[in-house]
């Protein structure tokens, strides 16, 4: 399945390589995707940060957790913090910086309260940004800028976004940037984020911004098998992003429900039939859709703990052009049916068929953010989904439950192998990592949100899109 496109693989021959300095074709590698066994970070970790930012220690005390080789400025406070979170931390030192590469460079921003201060990032990264090493992360925590104490501070914490998006672009060789705002009190929540970026499971997210919120207690899980004892729902499931949301998801150790429309039974009976799971046809447009949905999870399984809205359709066409059936049937499937669903399973609060702590999790697209030519149906409803999203983050958290969404951009599937090739090249080679991404980048994201580690994560869409220049 983690197959690089035609391209990347013969870019990355020597007479590719050659070819493409010559003529200054865009470079991508391949990039390094997650299995089994895998360490959490690949090389060692270096740590920085302003001076007096409240999340050196959180922050040390996770990388501790990832049994991640680190490295830490000679500054008393920084070392302090991490010696303090049991983490070995080698020195580092500017001159250090010209040998060492590094699997992820992360540094805690928390501690800048007005633009002036902003120059500590410049200081940090500009002697490490090019020590970053193939595929490798680069991570700034900042606070989330509605919740800080000043207009300065929420000023100079605003503008971090700037700062990391860009150097994403910087970046090269499949390296990733990411902003992750933390509310005060969210402190204790940061490790499923951490653990996702600086992993090879966020192979395909960049330019990304996640913000993470106060929770109850983080339940101790196997990072291995974080869902272990879980029953996750999945629509759209026989092919596709769906299908490798399923698999993905049964990895992670839940029981996967598998949904999709009739025809397709015979599908979505293999897929889930691979991976240990059940599934359920139905039409998620019909009238008694959602109802047969809860009743199914309530009967078969005493209720479901994830589920994920991923089903959806295409019917492009420019407006002028746009008929009723073309709109109708966009807004039923990817729009509407989400809302009518996730109220099934909400009904009733304490008798619900989501079970506490649930996770859900929909899937937009960056046409919902961007727009995208002949497609006004299609970005109306997935910006639609963003909007379930945030109306919906409220609502859950008084059930204890979460929901985000993913946008993928251009993402390696029958659906986009019929697109014509020059838009499709477009589209592929139009983002940082100048590669399309794979389903299985969407559905490591998924997981992430799905975990029970992840209950400060509320709220967020994050696009997998390599960074893509669309929207951006
Ligand atoms: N492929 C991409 O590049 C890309 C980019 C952005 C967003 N997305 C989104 O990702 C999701 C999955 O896309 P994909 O590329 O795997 O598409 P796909 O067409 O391969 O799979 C979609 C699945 O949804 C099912 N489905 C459609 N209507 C349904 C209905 N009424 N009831 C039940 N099931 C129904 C289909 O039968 C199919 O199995 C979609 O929501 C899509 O909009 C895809």
């Amino acid at each position: 399945m983690a197959q690089a496109d035609r391209y990347t693989n013969l870019i990355n021959t020597p007479l590719g390589r050659l070819v493409q300095k010559q003529v200054g074709l865009p470079a991508p590698v391949p990039l390094k995707r997650w299995s089994q066994g895998d360490t959490p970070v690949d090389g060692r970790v270096l740590l920085g940060g302003a001076p007096g930012g409240r999340l050196a220690g959180p922050l040390a005390k996770v990388v501790a957790s990832l049994g991640a080789d680190a490295s830490t400025p000679l500054r008393e406070d920084l070392r302090a913090a991490a010696a303090a979170a049991g983490l070995d931390a080698g020195p580092w030192t500017p001159a250090a910086a010209a040998t060492q590469k590094y699997g992820a460079v992360v540094f805690d921003a928390t501690g800048i309260t007005e633009p002036a201060q902003l120059s500590e990032l410049r200081e940090f990264f500009g002697p490490t940004i090019r020590r970053v090493a193939r595929c490798g992360r680069l991570v700034v925590l900042g606070t989330t800028p509605t919740e800080t104490s000043s207009p300065s501070e929420q000023i100079a914490q605003r503008a971090l976004e700037g700062f990391t998006r860009s150097a994403g672009k910087e970046l090269k060789a499949g390296a990733t940037a990411q902003l992750v705002y933390v509310a005060p009190g969210g402190e204790d929540q940061l490790e499923s984020t951490l653990r996702f970026l600086l992993s090879t499971r966020s192979t395909y997210v960049d330019g990304q911004v996640i913000r993470v919120g106060a929770a109850g207690a983080v339940p101790a899980i196997d990072w291995d098998q974080p869902l272990a004892g879980k029953v996750a729902l999945v629509t759209g499931a026989s092919r596709g992003i769906g299908a490798a949301i399923a698999a993905t998801l049964a990895r992670d150790g839940a029981h996967v429900v598998g949904l999709d429309v009739p025809p397709l039974e015979g599908d979505l009976k293999a897929v889930t039939g691979a991976i240990g799971g059940s599934y359920l046809t139905a039409d998620i447009t019909a009238d008694d859709a959602p109802t047969q949905i809860a009743e199914h999870l309530k009967r078969e399984h005493g209720g479901v703990d994830i589920v994920v809205h991923n089903a959806g359709i295409t019917r492009d066409k420019t407006l002028g052009r746009m008929d009723d059936a073309r709109w109708d049937s966009v807004i039923a499937v990817n729009l509407a049916a989400v809302q009518r669903i996730t109220d099934a399973l909400i009904a009733g609060r304490r008798r619900a068929v989501l079970n506490a702590d649930g996770r859900i999790v929909c899937v937009s697209s960056i046409a919902g953010i961007a727009g995208n030519f002949g497609q006004t149906n299609y970005g109306t409803s997935k910006a639609g989904v963003i909007g379930v999203v945030d109306a919906y983050a409220p609502l859950l958290a008084r059930l204890g439950a979460t929901i985000n969404a993913v946008a993928p951009g251009f993402i390696e599937t029958q659906m986009t192998a019929k697109i014509p090739f020059a838009t499709r090249e477009a589209g592929r080679r139009m983002n940082s990592l100048s590669q399309g991404g794979l389903p299985v980048d969407v559905a490591e994201a998924i997981g992430y949100f799905a975990s029970p580690a992840s209950g400060g994560v509320t709220g967020n869409t994050v696009r997998v899109c390599g960074q893509s220049l669309l929207g951006a």
